[in-house]
């Protein structure tokens, strides 16, 4: 290889793969701009340092032609046994597809990975976009890929994970039986191979790789990718670096990398990075996301009962209520001993929160009295009855 292993370069890629040997690359990620036809720009949070890249484009055939050039040259460049992964999103997905199909034979195209992801929402009319496609193509059916498996999902019976399965006559799939008629264990099962739909979260603002590079992707992301197929040694190329995360991650397992980018800003943060690799844990991932719940269901279903929304992580706040005044957030207490620590929790919740509605759903009967007392010392409203709580506060 010309450009030698451990290097980021300032270079625009279609110029720099030039200098790559040929057949010398295991992987290749691209991360494009994706055709959003705008400036993208991040200021890191102290101000010291801003980065942007444009994506702006005269036409659908212009962005096609420059991605075309660069990935036919990236062809060229893997090895027999490498594989592309060209992450996009559904601004040209379709038309990217349709040039990746010509460039490297639709026999080759192995995966449409979506990266799927939570976030919220502005209320604009149509569905809420939540994921990105990532592109699996390689240069030959020759390829390298190691197989993941992952757990078995929650309503995977037993049966179905310790049993042997066979094909009937009728090509249905059975438990294979004995000949006393009894059911026949399985060898050894590693859980079920990874698919194609990829839950891992969005970095968040505070994440500790986050280095304020605009459309910055997660370590564990680039991780699962160069996992599936590279081994320890091999060499990954990332032609469009920016802050560098395919580096990071090759680095971090123990892979050769090489990265490109037309950014001197970006070259630089990528070097920095490199020196100091560091990867954000997901807390969502090693717990699952039933892990936010809150464990108590019975605060779930009274929280829905009067047709809230339920909120998970809060001390202080079960649900909200949309109402004539705007979001209402309420607490649902179960016990008369629970009334005081629960109005305390609530008053702290939306003080911090500047709520200025807040109410008390309590789940049992109360006097009189002792509901005027918890209203006027927490400055709540509270609610015995569920009728009159929905004609009081909703639309
Ligand atoms: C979507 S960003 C990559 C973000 C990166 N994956 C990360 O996690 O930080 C796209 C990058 O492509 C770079 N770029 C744009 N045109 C290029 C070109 N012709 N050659 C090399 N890099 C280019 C931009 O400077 C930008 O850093």
């Amino acid at each position: 290889m010309l450009v030698k292993a451990g290097t980021v370069i300032k270079a625009d890629c279609l110029k720099a793969l030039t200098a790559v040997a040929d057949n010398s690359i295991d992987l290749i990620y691209l991360d494009p701009p994706f055709f959003s036809q705008r400036e993208h720009s991040l200021t890191k949070r102290d101000g010291s340092e801003s980065y942007r890249f444009s994506d702006n484009w005269q036409s659908m055939a212009e962005y096609i032609n420059f991605l075309k050039a660069r990935i036919a040259l990236c062809k060229i460049k893997l090895k027999p046994t490498g594989s592309l992964f060209l992450h996009c999103d559904r601004s040209a997905s379709h038309y990217i597809k349709v040039m990746l199909d010509e460039i490297f034979n639709s026999e080759n195209f192995q995966s449409e990975i979506i990266w799927s992801y939570r976030r919220w929402s502005n209320s604009k009319k149509g569905l809420l976009s939540n994921h990105q496609s990532i592109f699996f193509y390689s240069k030959t059916a020759d390829f390298k890929f190691n197989q993941i498996f992952e757990d078995y999902s929650p309503s995977t019976n037993v049966d179905q994970i310790m049993q042997l399965r066979v094909r009937d006559e009728r090509n249905k799939t059975v438990y294979r039986k004995d000949n006393n008629g009894d059911s026949v264990l399985a060898k050894e099962k590693k859980g079920v191979p990874l698919g194609d739909v990829w839950d891992i979260p969005y970095l968040n603002p505070k994440a500790k790789e986050r280095v304020s590079y605009p459309t910055q992707k997660p370590v564990l992301l680039l991780e699962k990718i160069i996992s599936l197929v590279t081994s320890p040694g091999d060499i990954v190329l990332d032609p469009f670096c920016g802050s560098g995360t395919t580096l990071v991650a090759a680095k971090l397992l123990g892979r050769k990398y090489v990265g490109f980018d037309i950014s001197a800003e970006a070259v630089k943060l990528s070097e920095e990075r490199l020196a100091n690799p560091v990867k954000s844990t997901s807390k969502l991932l090693e717990k699952g996301r039933e892990s936010y719940r809150k464990n108590n269901p019975e605060v779930e279903s009274a929280v829905k009962s009067i047709g809230g929304v339920p909120v998970q992580r809060s001390k202080g706040i079960d649900g909200f209520l949309t109402t004539k005044s705007g979001m209402v957030p309420f607490k649902v207490v179960f016990k008369l001993e629970d009334l005081k620590s629960s109005a305390q929790l609530i008053t702290q919740s939306s003080a911090k929160n500047k709520f200025q509605q807040k109410a008390l759903l309590a789940k049992f009967q109360m006097k009189n009295s002792e509901v005027k007392k918890v209203e006027s010392e927490f400055q709540l409203i509270v609610f015995t009855d569920l009728k009159e709580l929905s004609e009081k506060l909703r639309r």
